[in-house]
Parts: structure tokens; C-alpha cells; sequence
């Protein structure tokens, strides 16, 4: 990681989504977004999509950080215009401790077997074009989902039970860390080619919470995988963090994704050698493509000859034009 390559790379975060009309017209064909992520031909299909028609330099398997949840006992939904609800969330020990991920003998990588055979079609169809990266939610982000029930401003309830009764917490990120590591390093046995963890909430704690609750907890997933796979290049991302980065950098994943409230400067004077990825504030994509030429050519300057990979701050925004996500992997390849 962070070898000279001939051109910039670039990727995109949530690239085979709704910004694509090709994925528009493969979503139709499934009401339940779990069950678009249950078929491994549509699964294939669209995570191939945005290499053909934006040039990215790296797939990323279609699935969701959220898939973990129906084998641990969560009744999952996702609702059209709402996003993700678990029907039965966890609030106590009690409901903790009865729950898979707690020794090596429980293993749900059998119930994601469909991202599995995901991962094998994509390589099938990717002919080694393009290298596949395989992901898993940050403990602490997918524990968000199964404490509040779905999406939360404050995540009042995770906060909550993290505060008043820490020794549920660390259960429950255990067991989610536990099989976190089980599942990204079969992805990797299946063939994926590197990993991104995506933490999207750490950004919600103080430095000081962070390094007590979550830090231990996403340091043993990537040290359980860096020690079966020590080849295999590991993304952290985590999104609304500045004042997290030092610890984010402390993790030892080889690539450290910044959000756009990072300056890129910033980062690489602060951390020499690290690996970033980021960090264009996908707002940027609304602008003509002739201004995000110009910010890619700003931000290559910034970069020089530093390890870096070029994407998105967050997510790809579902109404983005496709014609300005192209203008922007043109832009970082210098066509
Ligand atoms: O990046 C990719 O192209 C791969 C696919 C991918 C999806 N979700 C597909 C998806 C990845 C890597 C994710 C990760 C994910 N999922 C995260 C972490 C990264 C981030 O964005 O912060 C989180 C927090 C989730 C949870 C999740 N999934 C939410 C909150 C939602 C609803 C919001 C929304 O955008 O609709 C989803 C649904 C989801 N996951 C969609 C896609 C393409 C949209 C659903 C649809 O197409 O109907």
C-alpha cells in the first residue's frame, strides 16, 4: 500500500446506487432492498455498473454495512423514503447476552453465504479489470442501528446505554466485533481484494469516549484480519470526525478515509506517510464540470507525489448527474 501507481486512483463511495439509472432499473425488480442484497446476479451486475459507465478504478461490492443484523436476531426493514428500522431493537444486557458473536462457535457467516457468492460472480464478471473491495460497518455504527431502532440525530440511546451501563456496551460491541472480523475476513477468503471499514458515526463521540469505547473494538477487527491477511489493504472511513483522526490514523488500517471537513494539507502534514482517501464534498458534483476539474486540479496539487486515493467525502448523492460523477474520475485521471 501507498506504491507509486501510473495514474491517480479514484473510487466512490455508494457508486453502484440511485445516481445510476442502470440501478434504478435493476432496484425495481426487488420491493425489499434486503432482497436485491439476498441475489448475487443483481448483486454482481450492479457492483460492475459503475466501472463501465464512470471509469472508477475499484468495485465495490453492493451489499449493506446493515446485512449483519437479521443473523444476530434483528428484524430488519428497509422503508422506502425512510431508511433502515429494526422492529425489535436491543436496550438492555439481557437481550445482549442472548445474542450470537459472544465465542467462535457462533458463526452467521452461513446465513450472508448471498454475499459470498456476491463476491465470487463480481470476480467472475470483474475478469480482474478492476480490484473488488469488500466492507463491514464500524462496530459502533452498526451497533447504532440495532440500539436506536434505525437512523438517529443523536444517538441518545446508544450514548445512553454506553454511559449507564458501559459493561452492555462493550457485550455488544464484542459480539458485533467479533463477527465483523469473522465476516470481512471471509469476504477476503472468497477473493475480495481490500476491505473498507466504514465507521460513519465515530464522528458523534469526544475524543476521550472514542478512545475508551470504540477504539479497542474496531483495532481488534483490523488487527483478527491484518493477521490472517497481512497482504490485504484495510480502508478506515468515519465521516463528521476532525478532531478523531489522530486515532483513526493510530488503528494501522493502510488507507484512513477523510471527510471534507478535513483539509487534505492538513492531514498529510500531520500524519506523514499515511495512506488518505477523500475527500471532495459530494455537494461538489451539483457544480458544472468545468468547476470540478478545476477543485480535482486544486486538490492534486495539494496531494503532489503523497500516497493518496481520490473520493468522495460521504456517500455519492442519489441525485447527482451522472455526467458530473464521470467529469470527476476524468478529472483525477487527468483526461
Ligand atoms: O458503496 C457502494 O456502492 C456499496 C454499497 C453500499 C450501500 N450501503 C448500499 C446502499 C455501502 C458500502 C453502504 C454502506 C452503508 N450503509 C453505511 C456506511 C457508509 C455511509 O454511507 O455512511 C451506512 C451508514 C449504511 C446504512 C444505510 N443503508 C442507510 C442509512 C440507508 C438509507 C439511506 C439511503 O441512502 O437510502 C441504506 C440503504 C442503502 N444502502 C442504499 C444503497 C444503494 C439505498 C437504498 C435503495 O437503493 O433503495
Amino acid at each position: 500500500m501507498g506504491r507509486p501507481v501510473g495514474r491517480p486512483p479514484v473510487w466512490i463511495m455508494r457508486q453502484a446506487g440511485r445516481y445510476l439509472p442502470d440501478y434504478r432499473r435493476v432496484r425495481k425488480l426487488f420491493p425489499s432492498f434486503l432482497d436485491f442484497c439476498r441475489s448475487p446476479e443483481h448483486v454482481a451486475e450492479v457492483t460492475v455498473q459503475p466501472v463501465d459507465h464512470i471509469g472508477v478504478d475499484a468495485a465495490i461490492l453492493f451489499s449493506d454495512i446493515l446485512v449483519l443484523l437479521p443473523p444476530m436476531g434483528l428484524n430488519l426493514e428497509f422503508v422506502e423514503g425512510e431508511g433502515p428500522v429494526v422492529h425489535n431493537p436491543v436496550r438492555d444486557a439481557a437481550t445482549i447476552a442472548a445474542m450470537p458473536g459472544g465465542g467462535d462457535h457462533d458463526d452467521i457467516n452461513a446465513e450472508l453465504d448471498y454475499v459470498f457468492q456476491g463476491v465470487r460472480l463480481t470476480q467472475r464478471d470483474l475478469k480482474g479489470y478492476v480490484p473488488l473491495i469488500g466492507f463491514a460497518g464500524g462496530p459502533f455504527t452498526v451497533a447504532s442501528y440495532m440500539v436506536e431502532g434505525g437512523s438517529s440525530k443523536e444517538l441518545a440511546r446508544l450514548k445512553g446505554l454506553m454511559f449507564s451501563d458501559p459493561k452492555a456496551f462493550h457485550m455488544l460491541l464484542t459480539k458485533v466485533s467479533n463477527l465483523t472480523a469473522a465476516y470481512l475476513i471471509e469476504q477476503v477468503r472468497q477473493g475480495v481484494d481490500a476491505v473498507t471499514i466504514m465507521d460513519s458515526w465515530a464522528g458523534y463521540l469526544s475524543p476521550a469516549d472514542y478512545r475508551t469505547f470504540v477504539l479497542p473494538h474496531t483495532l481488534s477487527v483490523i488487527r483478527r484480519v491484518k493477521a490472517q491477511f497481512p497482504q490485504i489493504p484495510v480502508i478506515h472511513y468515519a465521516n463528521g470526525a476532525p478532531t478523531l483522526l489522530r486515532d483513526f490514523v493510530s488503528l494501522g488500517a493502510d488507507v484512513v478515509g477523510l471527510d471534507w471537513r478535513v483539509e487534505l494539507q492538513d492531514a498529510f502534514k500531520a500524519h506523514p506517510g499515511q495512506t488518505f482517501q477523500g475527500n471532495l464534498d459530494p455537494c461538489y458534483l451539483f457544480a458544472p464540470p468545468e468547476k470540478i476539474r478545476e477543485r480535482v486540479a486544486e486538490m492534486k496539487k495539494v496531494v503532489g507525489n503523497r500516497p493518496h486515493i481520490f473520493n468522495l467525502g460521504h456517500g455519492i448523492l442519489p441525485q447527482t448527474p451522472v455526467e458530473n460523477a464521470r467529469a470527476f474520475v476524468d478529472a483525477v485521471h487527468g483526461e
